[in-house]
């Protein structure tokens, strides 16, 4: 199938309550740079001011509403906050726009929209809309074009920070739906993606035990072959759907959409260290007994040996994951950012931080490690009890 064109992912576009939380999220605690904003006039025209965000080659922009009736507060009155709009840099945008035209993408815009910046440089772009929920994709082309986006006034120099923690790109996104099938099956036909790996979680044995854990979930990650750019899809599964954690962010989010964006870096330990010992950004716990029975996990999965201490990943509390010797990934997730800014409506939005050394997976064996940890411990704790 003919390729769209797709460069990478250029930027992902969220709608924020808070600019000033969201702010002191990115700049003071991420240590983002923070790159523009919004002019008065795009902010009084868009009733909505914004800001862009770098670290590397992940950028941000975050748009409030300013009063009512703009985009951002549309969303905001159907949902948390969350990603509108994911941008990606395509080569070519109206051999993009066409092939998407001919296999059935619904374009939003009338024409490829076309701006000039101050030195004779262009940007050109469209959107169009997707299967999950209120979530657009927007195609751009640069050539030579310098400024931010048309409307946005650069700062002279950035303000904020320095990206210490070493935030390279986005690994992948991780969407979640009810149901998966329309989303691969657009991202196939209308993009031309390909299938790249999947996997599902049988916890029925567990549940049948009369485990009150297990719940599941089928997940397919697809991909563009020619950028590699991913994407994760996540739908619940039974028994105990509803309980699904896929399920569960559905109803917070009141819709399908972005779960998380992966944070792709070079050294996750002092990363993590870092993350942990200056911000008080806080990581979803892992339980002691995943890392008493990591050495013998490591024999099964055949990964055999690992680069890092393993008393250094049950301090800082990183998963790892991987099924090839000494080829593995590791991987820790944020907390939701409703729970970090203490407000539901912040959204159940997570960020992740991987690290790759070889394995191309997206920490599958994890969700089962983490499963048998506690089912492991319960169990031992039972027979200690059982022996006084
Ligand atoms: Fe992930």
């Amino acid at each position: 199938m003919d390729s769209l064109g797709i460069i990478k992912v250029e930027s992902v576009h969220w709608y924020v309550h808070d600019l000033a939380r969201t702010r002191r999220f990115y700049s003071e605690l991420m240590d983002f740079a923070e790159l523009g904003e919004s002019s008065p006039e795009l902010t009084a025209r868009g009733r909505q001011r914004s800001v862009v965000f770098n670290a590397n080659d992940v950028t941000l922009i975050c748009s409030a509403p300013v009063g009512e009736g703009g985009r951002a507060w549309r969303w905001l009155q159907k949902h948390p906050e969350g990603v509108g709009t994911i941008n990606f840099l395509v080569k070519d945008v109206e051999h993009t726009f066409r092939l998407l035209e001919a296999r059935g993408g619904t374009i939003i815009d009338d024409a490829v929209q076309r701006f000039t910046d101050e030195r004779g440089g262009t940007l050109a772009f469209f959107s169009i809309t997707t299967p999950f929920g209120n979530t657009t994709f927007r195609f751009l082309q640069r050539d030579g074009y310098e400024a931010l986006y048309p409307g946005f006034v650069q700062h002279p120099q950035p303000t904020g920070g320095h990206n210490r923690f070493g935030f390279g790109k986005i690994d992948h996104i991780t969407s979640n739906f009810r149901t998966l099938a329309p989303m691969v099956l657009w991202m196939k036909h209308v993009l031309g993606f390909e299938e790249f790996w999947n996997i599902q979680f049988h916890t029925e044995e567990e549940i049948a035990k009369g485990n009150q854990h297990g719940t599941g979930l089928k997940s397919i990650v697809m991909w563009d072959p020619h950028s590699t750019v991913k994407f994760a899809n996540n739908e619940p599964s039974r028994p105990r759907f509803k309980n699904s954690q896929i399920n569960v962010y559905v109803e917070d989010q009141r819709g399908e959409g972005v779960q998380h964006l992966a944070l792709l870096v070079r050294d996750i330990v002092p990363t993590v260290r870092a993350m942990r010992e200056t911000t008080g950004l806080d990581f979803l716990g892992t339980p002691q007994s995943y890392y008493d029975y990591l050495p013998e996990r490591l024999v099964k999965s055949g990964i055999l040996r690992i680069d890092e201490p393993i008393d250094e990943l049950r301090d800082l509390q990183i998963l790892i994951d991987g099924h090839q010797e000494h080829q593995y990934m590791l991987q820790i997730f944020m907390k939701e950012k409703s729970q970090l800014f203490k407000d539901r409506e912040a959204g159940p939005f997570f960020y992740e931080i991987i690290q790759r050394k070889g394995d191309k997976g997206f920490g599958g064996g994890n969700f089962k490690a983490l499963f048998e940890s506690i089912e492991r411990a319960q169990a031992a704790e039972r027979a200690r009890q059982g022996a006084h």
